[in-house]
Parts: C-alpha cells; sequence; structure tokens
C-alpha cells in the first residue's frame, strides 16, 4: 500500500500521534491505486449494486484520487472493510478532529453529497498539507467549495491591487 512520499510521511505521524494521544492503531488500506485497479473497483462495484448506485461509492476510472497518491482509506484492527462503521469508532471520531493537523482532511461527508458527488466515507482522507487542511477543516467545507474560494479570493486581491 503505496501514496506519494509527503502524503506518506504525514500519514505516518498521524499514526504515531493517533497511538500517542489516543492509543488508538490506525491501518493503510487503501492507498494509491493504478488506472487499472481502479477500473477493476469500479466495474465490480457497478456489477454488484448497478451503475447509478456505483458511481456514489466508487469514483470511475481517471478520476478517483486514489490514483493521484494523495487519498488512503483507514482502518482500525477490528474493521478493515472501509464501512460507515469506522466513523463511529472513536479512532474514526479521533481522525475526523485531528488529520487536519498532518495535512488531510475528510473529504466525503453525508450532507456534501451534492457537491462531492460521493456518499459519506469517514475513512477517506486527502493530503492537502497542513495549511490548507486547517483552514478546510475550519471552515467545515468541502474541497469544491474550498478552491472556489481560492479562487475568489485571488480575484480580489488583483482587482484591489
Ligand atoms: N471511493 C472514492 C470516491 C474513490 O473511489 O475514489
Ligand atoms: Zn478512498
Amino acid at each position: 500500500i503505496t501514496m506519494r512520499k509527503e502524503a506518506a510521511h504525514a500519514l505516518e505521524r498521524m499514526f504515531q500521534a493517533a497511538k500517542e494521544e489516543g492509543g488508538y492503531t490506525l491501518i493503510a488500506v487503501s492507498g494509491f491505486r493504478s488506472y487499472g485497479q481502479q477500473s477493476a473497483i469500479f466495474e465490480r462495484k457497478v456489477k454488484n449494486v448497478g451503475k447509478e448506485k456505483a458511481m456514489l461509492l466508487v469514483a470511475p476510472p481517471g478520476a478517483s484520487e486514489h490514483q493521484l497518491g494523495l487519498a488512503m482509506d483507514l482502518g482500525t484492527p477490528q474493521n478493515q472493510k472501509l464501512n460507515e462503521a469506522f466513523g463511529d469508532t472513536e479512532a474514526g471520531e479521533w481522525v475526523r478532529t485531528n488529520c487536519h493537523r498532518f495535512g488531510f482532511i475528510i473529504r466525503y461527508k453525508d450532507e456534501w453529497t451534492d457537491i462531492t458527488g460521493y456518499a459519506d466515507e469517514p475513512w477517506h482522507v486527502r493530503y492537502v498539507g497542513v495549511e490548507h487542511a486547517t483552514r478546510i477543516y475550519e471552515m467545515d467545507i468541502p474541497l469544491e467549495y474550498y478552491i472556489d474560494t481560492l479562487r475568489t479570493v485571488q480575484y480580489d486581491n488583483i482587482l484591489n491591487e
């Protein structure tokens, strides 16, 4: 299980802190995926639940953050199935409130489905760096909105020069 080096180092620091601060063991379940791997996961999901539902759960090949090497799916020793139960564990709660300190965001939340296009995924963290992750956490907005905000801010700066 791999991911980009900068993100991987941050993930290791987060795992260490989870252990030290909460006694939680986090497990990396799914990281970088090739186009072929994402394609296989997507096709399998389509077969199991139909295309419409699959589109809410798995990104089509070419559109997954896992293909960027910036996303990691997390589990615990008790649960590595990547289901909603992770969000209800103490470890999942710790990740939700602390992952920004290490540069990660919870990318997909229930209330953001209309914007992100995906269902709740409390196990999926995306690396954006500490500065952005902290602002996104404090603003509690999906990455799509945050990027819009950055664009507007930059545009305003240009106008004010
Ligand atoms: N489950 C997320 C959306 C992915 O497949 O990238
Ligand atoms: Zn994921």
